[in-house]
């Protein structure tokens, strides 16, 4: 127990894959119960599985972060089955690849509608719970392309970058009441979502050029418990003075 958040409840999103499910798991191991939310019942139902093999305790929530109405519901039985949630984990996420005059509206409204409107809703449906108590930790997942810019991915980055905003606002809004809300921008993680459809030597090509060491100084793909074990940190009382922060966790590619 090395962050001393035994006995607490945390909401994740995107709990299924990658990123969150690091997140979900490392939580559970600490003695958190973990509301393991993602679109994708399935496998959020493998992660559930895997808790509770470990002697967690979970509640599996078939969730799209971008309709209010799921988020608000998916709440409110979070805190019916497991009590009032201490921390939120906004990672849900898509990709998507496309020149900005390509983008068609509807992929351009699911990017904002999932990463911001979905940060959005799941904040503004847990925050009055933590200000009630005085007490609460939230993180969210930004991106290196929000602060770089992604060629290809301008609704990705704009989605990214909004939340960086988002954070900021809420940062100062909550701050005396005892809440702290941070973000992330991981650089390249192996997930899922990053490898895409590559395999074998594409994948193998790929990782090599994409790490190469005058791009990532650490020489290496970042891993989800690189980015699981920040937001650790950013929920334990070892972070109680950092508040409105992006912390980069990039392998080096981008040093601000
Ligand atoms: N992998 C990277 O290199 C990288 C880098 C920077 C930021 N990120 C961000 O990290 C987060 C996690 O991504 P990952 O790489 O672990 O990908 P992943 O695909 O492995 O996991 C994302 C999860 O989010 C879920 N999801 C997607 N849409 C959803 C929705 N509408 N509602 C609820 N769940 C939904 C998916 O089902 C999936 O389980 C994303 O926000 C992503 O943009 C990833």
């Amino acid at each position: 127990m090395a962050w001393d958040l035994s006995g607490k409840v945390a909401f994740v999103t995107g709990a299924g894959s990658g990123i969150g499910r690091a997140v979900a798991l490392n939580l559970a191991r600490e003695g958190v119960a973990v509301a393991v939310a993602d679109i994708r019942k399935a496998n959020a139902e493998a992660v559930a599985a895997e808790i509770e093999e470990g002697g967690g305790k979970v509640l599996t929530l078939e969730l799209d972060v971008s309709d209010s109405s799921q988020v608000n519901a998916a709440v409110a039985k979070t805190r019916a089955e497991l009590g009032p949630i201490d921390y939120l984990a906004n990672i849900a996420g898509i990709g998507g690849n496309a020149l900005v005059h390509e983008i068609s509206d509807e992929d351009w409204i699911r990017m904002i509608s999932v990463h911001l409107n979905g940060t959005f809703f799941c904040t503004r449906a847990i925050l009055p719970e933590m200000l009630e108590r005085g007490s609460g930790g939230i993180a969210c997942i930004s991106s290196l392309h929000a602060q770089k810019g992604q060629p290809g991915a301008a609704h990705y980055s704009a989605a990214k970058a909004g939340i960086i905003g988002f954070i900021r606002a809420v940062a100062r809004e909550v701050a005396d009441k005892g809440i702290r809300i941070n973000g992330i921008a991981p650089g390249p993680i192996d997930t899922p979502l990053w490898r895409g459809d590559m395999k074998g030597d594409e994948l193998e090509r790929h990782i090599e050029n994409r790490t190469r060491p005058e791009l990532v100084p650490l020489n290496r793909l970042g891993q989800p418990q690189d980015i699981a074990d920040t937001m650790m940190w950013l929920f334990s009382g070892k972070s109680s003075y950092v508040t409105g922060q992006i912390i980069p966790v990039n392998g080096g590619e981008l040093m601000v």
